[in-house]
């Protein structure tokens, strides 16, 4: 019953597309339904009160509604700034500038670097918050450095308060992949991590620029590793500090996994194997005192695929029905799109194999789906109601992909409404469609855009 309605509105998601005429400012409408965001009353004091408005007491007052996404900086050349669909956020997140062995300098790439102060620009036209995230996957390597000592902790404020003036960003993200435990392979790490983040939050937090800024962290689906190894229990203290967190649930099902299975699973609990989802990861930070209007929940416009006979594929003989969960040959990692990392070599220096990733243009572009974001003729689909993500199948490649299209991101919007959310982030924005994805979320959320003509 609940996946009919889910369907029903991704696929009026999809009939009623949203066409604005209008020149100049496009901006973000949050909910009227006073119900919608304040089941929960934050408790946080992060301020980011230059940008965002309070966050603390929000009750009834949606100006802090979240709609995030990263933009992906070394991808500039081919997709500047000016190509981002700005009506459609009011924060945006630029990815990455990374850490380096100094405390006093974070590095960004040569195309980051001509793209930031545009994009900076734009977002201050588009009335759009301007974040910058700090670290990604392979750019965390010297966090634990950085918040290793009182002396370190002092000079990375330095550090990211001089970013910010340098390049006139209005908050700053750190996506420490991850504090107290092992990321890409070659991270320093240390057990006090988690504990060290704190102190030089708090600290960043005393500064004069560092007050006024909004600052948020992407996370894992649990909560950070603390001293002991294991998911803290407490981390209400952040939440005073951080402005809000986005939760990066996805990645959840890829290439490393036993069978296929969900990319960005909404839930887990109705799973035959329960490996992490939407609910649990809300469920796991909020009951370690992170306050559900301070989460966003991290969107896939993404998926990871796999090769699949078409017996493991296909329930019976002739039939086109997919099996959730099939067996896939690990040994023979399917290519993604045009933007997919080639096999070769990591930051670590460890030998890496294709990414098998496909944007959501990437499965247009590949043929798996229509440019309306429905299978294509020929392409099997099935829709997982536990997990609420589709799977696309070409039986003739023996590809299946695990993605989020309308439908599913239009559920996980009903479900940042239902548990009082601060919003979505959406990994990543750029690429064609992806505005069938963020319509169908924002619909879902009562979130508008509205327009209004420059004189
Ligand atoms: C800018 O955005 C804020 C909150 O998102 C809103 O309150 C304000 O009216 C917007 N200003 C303009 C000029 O659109
Ligand atoms: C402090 O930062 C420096 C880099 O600037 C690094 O060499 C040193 O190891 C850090 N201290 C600790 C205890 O990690
Ligand atoms: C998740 O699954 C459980 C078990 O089937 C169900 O009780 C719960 O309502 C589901 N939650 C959502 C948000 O779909
Ligand atoms: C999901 O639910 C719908 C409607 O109840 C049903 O038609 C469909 O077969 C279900 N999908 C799977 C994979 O079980
Ligand atoms: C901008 O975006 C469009 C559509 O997403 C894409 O086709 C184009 O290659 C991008 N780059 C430039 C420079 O416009």
């Amino acid at each position: 019953m609940l996946s009919s309605s889910f369907l029903l509105s991704g696929l009026l998601a999809l009939a009623l597309p949203q066409v604005i005429f209008c020149q100049a400012k496009c901006s973000l409408v949050p909910p009227k339904d006073a119900t919608t965001n304040s089941k929960s009353t934050s408790s946080g004091t992060g301020s980011g009160s230059a940008t965002s408005g309070s966050n603390s007491g929000s009750n009834g007052d949606f100006a802090d509604v979240l709609a995030n996404g990263w933009y992906p900086g070394w991808l500039a050349e081919d997709n500047p700034p000016s190509n981002i669909s700005w009506s459609k956020y009011n924060t945006l997140t630029f990815a990455f500038a990374t850490t380096t062995s100094d405390v006093n300098t974070v590095a960004l790439d040569f195309i980051s670097q001509q793209a930031l102060p545009q994009f900076v620009s734009q977002a201050q036209e588009h009335n759009v918050t301007a974040i910058l995230s700090i670290g990604g996957w392979s750019g965390s390597m010297y966090f634990s450095n950085a918040m290793a000592t009182a002396q370190n902790r002092s000079a990375f404020v330095k550090t990211v308060t001089g970013l910010v003036d340098k390049y006139d960003v209005d908050g700053i993200e750190f996506d420490w992949e991850y504090p107290g435990k092992q990321g890409i392979g070659c991270n320093t790490v240390s057990s006090s991590d988690a504990e060290n983040f704190l102190s030089f939050l708090e600290e960043l937090r005393q500064d004069p620029t560092g007050a006024n800024l909004v600052l948020a962290a992407a996370v894992s689906i649990t909560p950070w590793v603390g001293s002991g190894g294991e998911p803290m229990t407490d981390v209400s203290a952040f939440a005073k500090v951080l402005d809000h967190i986005s939760i990066m649930n996805y990645d959840i099902w890829g290439s490393w996994s036993p069978t296929v299975g969900p990319n960005a699973p909404l839930n887990d609990s109705c799973a035959p194997v329960q490996d992490g989802s939407a609910v649990s990861a809300v469920n796991a930070w909020t009951a370690a005192g992170f306050p559900a209007d301070q989460i966003s929940l991290g969107l896939a416009a993404y998926g990871h695929s796999f090769d699949v006979s078409n017996s493991n594929a296909l329930s019976g003989s002739n039939s086109k029905t997919l099996k959730l969960y099939p067996a896939f040959n690990a040994g023979d990692q399917p290519h993604g799109d045009s933007q997919d990392a080639q096999a070769g070599t990591d930051e670590c220096g460890n030998a890496t194999p294709v990414g098998g990733i496909f944007n959501f243009w990437g499965l247009v572009d590949g043929g798996f789906l229509t440019t309306a974001g429905n299978a294509a003729n020929g392409i099997d689909y099935t829709f997982d109601n536990c997990s609420q993500t589709p799977f696309v199948y070409n039986p003739t490649s023996d590809v299946m992909v695990s993605f989020d299209d309308a439908t599913s991101f239009a559920a996980k919007g009903k479900f940042i409404n239902s548990m009082g959310l601060k919003g979505f982030s959406v990994w990543h924005i750029l690429g064609d469609y992806n505005d069938i994805l963020l319509d169908a979320v924002s619909d879902a959320m009562g979130i508008e855009t509205v327009c209004t003509s420059s004189s």
